[in-house]
């Protein structure tokens, strides 16, 4: 296919903490099975990321390792656009556009918002508030048909739609109404010691979480060490909350269904159990821990592929962004 009939593919990770397994499983392992047959962008959306404090010095080192991060989860800058958001200006400028298109009471009722606000109490600033219009302006810009995200961001790209909507009715066709790819397997990975809730990245206790790039030995003592029952039948099922997620697990890094797995560990206990889900995912992620090590450690290289996929990215956003402006009634 023509590079120009391609389908659009765009997401975007934050540079802020470390990423979880689950920001692994829920969208990043997702996004290299689209860039043979889509035009791809990965966007390391860093102004996203100071709608909470950043120290600056570990926010630019973020921006690095997110970008190695996508790269070694498989994605070829070759074949993907990787870039950085703050070097693409349009991001910004049809970011404030969108502001005049999003409604108070829409940004009110986005769960994250009302999470964030709730955990950063003292810093309830206007760009916490706004972040989904410019989550929608990232989109929008690339005219973009497919966003893989993990299933916390169907909210806002339910916002981006209805925007994007909104603003093609005011003033005829602009952008492309984008569609979600939101993986039902594996979208959830929970909390290894308190499995109803989400595993997140800024849980504080440190064996809920397993991180793209802890090391064998963290990953086993955290297998270990997660929340199963009283129970010893390994079993999918709704009130075996713990056992369930490390079987979710388990299924993604191994390939193996729920029955085979269940058959697997017939009679067996929990332990045997455990320690198999910790090897498959340690297995699972150790190409992607060395890829990075080897990334991380040439920064110029990195800077060169940032630069190189800004400046194609560039191209695609001003493209939207001049007919934005005609559209809306700014003088050239
Ligand atoms: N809000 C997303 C998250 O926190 C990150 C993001 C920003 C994004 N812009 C995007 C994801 C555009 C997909 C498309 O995960």
């Amino acid at each position: 296919m023509a590079e120009n009939d391609k389908k659009i593919v765009f997401s975007g990770v934050q540079p802020s903490g470390n990423l979880t397994i689950g920001n692994y499983l829920g969208a990043i392992k997702n996004f290299s099975r689209f860039s043979e047959e889509y035009k791809t962008f990965y966007c390391v959306v860093d102004l996203h990321a100071i709608t909470v404090r950043q120290v600056p010095a570990e926010l630019r080192k973020r921006t690095y390792e997110t970008l190695a991060l996508y790269m070694a989860c498989g994605l070829d800058p070759q074949k993907n656009t990787l870039f950085v958001q703050s070097h693409v200006p349009q991001h910004a400028e049809l970011g404030w556009i969108l502001d005049c298109y999003t409604m108070f009471g829409e940004l009110s009722r986005m769960t994250q918002f009302k999470d964030k606000s709730a955990k950063n109490a003292q810093n309830i600033n206007a760009g916490l508030f706004t972040y989904p219009a410019l989550m929608a302006a990232d989109i929008l810009l690339y005219q973009t048909d497919i966003v893989p995200v993990g299933i916390d961001q169907k909210q806002h790209l339910e916002l981006a739609r209805d925007v994007a909507s909104r603003f093609n009715l005011l003033y005829s066709d602009t952008f492309k109404i984008p569609e979600g790819y939101i993986p039902q397997d594996t979208m959830k990975i929970m909390s290894l010691q308190e499995p109803t809730a989400k595993m997140s990245k800024s849980d504080p206790n440190e064996n809920a979480i397993v991180y793209i790039l802890d090391s064998k030995d963290d990953i086993m003592r955290k297998f270990k060490r997660a929340v199963t029952d009283s129970d010893t039948c390994v079993r999918y099922s709704e009130d075996k909350p713990g056992v369930s997620n490390l079987m979710t697990i388990y299924r993604a890094f191994s390939g193996k269904s729920f029955d085979e797995i269940e058959r697997e560990f017939d009679g067996k206990g929990y332990g045997d159990f455990k320690m198999a889900v910790g090897e498959a995912c340690a297995d699972g992620l150790k190409d992607v821990r060395e890829e990075f090590a080897r990334l991380i450690a040439d920064k110029s290289h990195l800077e060169a592929v940032m630069k190189a996929g800004a400046e194609e990215a560039y191209g695609y956003a001003r493209r939207t962004m001049s007919k934005v402006r005609r559209k809306i009634g700014f003088v050239n």
